[in-house]
């Protein structure tokens, strides 16, 4: 019997674990910055969760949910997305009875969505979001995809492209709903399928269609902004305002609608394309939530976020050669000269280790050759030879892998050398070991 992984899941190894852990822990560096949290929230749901939050119009509800009974009976849904499942806890742990608002959550994890698996679309994928709820102001959504942006910037991108739209109010969003059905009714047989499903489910979603026949249709479709309410428009402009003061370049795209159902005022999406010219897709989305907080049995209170899709940006930064200085190396490759140093080479690594250094060491005998290739392919920035004859002297030899200079070291003295060693090249490598301060605690 041949076994596989499930199609559309992936197994993560070597640089590219490396890689999803890194924009994931970026994120969250960046999160802090602005005072958001972790939140865990599980990857199971009662299904009604999503269904009610993220919304039945959606394509994800209709589509994509992996939704079976417990042994229980009881419906359950792996999470296709965060948001709904976040509500669901700040309501059912009564996290808004605080008068500590807004409340600001990030998280990132698995989800997981029934999708026709392609470039930049699996069906396990991993998201980081942020949530901020509580406070209803221009300036928490500005906050959140500055947020975003900073995020970003930090990772290493230079050019991304920020689309943003308003879908308005209840009421803004009710009218400009009549008004692309009237519209799309006229035209809908020349339209695809979807679009006919779409046109009594949520004619919105009509607007970001990617058949181009349907397209050139909706091109001539009435416009939001005619239909939006004075406080719509003028919080769509404050939000705008605020991202021109931190000179964040955007664009207005009126058919940017996202597929999730929740949605209400501001919405957007970042996208980049890597210089190999691959399109993973959008790499962020979110937007303003004023009705999901109440639709899941809280109180009346609006919330913003944005998930990002950890493997596209991973993959667009690995194109775009953000990724090759990413440390995976070793610090330290301790070298036994002969069978009889095994035991000698591995307490002096379990030394190194206890100081903070990563270092490994051959298990078993290996020829000496073959170690400094092992220390090169491990990325070692030193190597310690460990040989009988100076071991009964008590020194050993350090070997700098990079500039090939070679020194003598004391065994005595072994934890100061390596770190004099170590703080020798520090800088080069932008590296910092805790131990240090902890030393100089402990000698106070
Ligand atoms: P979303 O646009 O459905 O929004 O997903 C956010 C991001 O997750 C996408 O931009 C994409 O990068 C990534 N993503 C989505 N589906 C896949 C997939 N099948 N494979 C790989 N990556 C994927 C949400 O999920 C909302 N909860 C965002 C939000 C938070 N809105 C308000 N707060």
């Amino acid at each position: 019997m041949d076994y596989s992984s499930v199609k559309g899941t992936h197994d993560v190894y070597g640089k590219d674990a490396v890689a999803l852990d890194y924009v994931a822990s970026v994120m969250k560096a960046v999160a802090e910055l602005y005072g958001f949290h972790e939140m865990n929230t599980p990857v199971l749901e009662y299904t009604d969760v999503f269904a009610r939050g993220t919304g039945e119009g959606s394509d994800i509800v209709r589509k994509e949910m992996y939704t079976f009974l417990d042994k229980g009976n009881r419906s359950v849904t792996m999470r296709p997305e965060f948001t709904a499942g976040i509500v669901r806890s700040v309501v059912s742990n009564k996290l808004y009875a605080t008068e500590d608002l807004p409340l600001k959550y990030y998280y990132s994890g698995p989800a997981f969505r029934y999708e026709r698996p392609q470039l930049g679309r699996y069906r396990q994928f991993n998201q980081f979001g942020v949530e901020e709820l509580g406070l209803d102001s221009a300036r928490a959504d500005a906050e959140v995809i500055l947020l975003a942006m900073q995020g970003f910037y930090m990772l290493g991108f230079k050019k991304l492209s920020l689309k943003i739209n308003t879908l308005g109010d209840d009421d803004s969003r009710r009218r400009y709903k009549e008004a692309l059905k009237a519209y799309f009714s006229e035209h809908i047989d020349e339209m695809c399928a979807d679009c006919h499903e779409r046109l009594n489910l949520n004619p919105l979603r009509i607007l970001d269609c990617k058949v181009e026949g349907d397209q050139e249709i909706a091109k001539g479709a009435p416009k939001m902004k005619d239909y939006l309410s004075d406080a719509s428009d003028k919080r769509f402009y404050e939000t705008l305002s605020i991202l021109n003061d931190f000179e964040i370049e955007y664009e207005i795209d009126d058919n940017l609608v996202r597929g999730l159902d929740y949605y209400s005022e501001v919405v957007f999406e970042i996208h980049a394309i890597s210089e190999e010219g691959h399109d993973y897709g959008a790499i962020c989305g979110g937007g303003h939530y004023g009705g999901l907080v109440k639709a899941l049995g809280g109180p009346e209170m609006p919330g913003v976020g944005f998930a990002i899709g950890i493997e596209r940006v991973a993959s667009l930064m690995k194109d775009n050669h953000l990724l090759d200085s990413l440390e995976t190396g070793i610090d330290l490759y301790v070298m036994p000269v002969g069978e009889e140093m095994l035991d000698e080479a591995f307490q002096l690594t379990m030394g190194a280790r206890q100081l903070g250094y990563k270092t490994e060491t051959p298990l078993s005998p290996m020829k000496f050759g073959a170690m400094f290739k092992k220390a090169e392919r491990r990325g070692a920035k030193f190597a310690l030879i460990v040989g009988e004859e100076e071991v009964e002297r008590g020194v050993a030899q350090l070997k700098n892998l990079l500039t090939k200079e070679q020194f003598e070291i004391s065994l005595d003295k072994y934890e100061e050398e390596l770190d004099k060693a170590f703080a020798s090249i520090e800088g080069d490598d932008g590296h910092h070991h805790h131990h240090n301060e902890e030393n100089e605690e402990e000698g106070e």
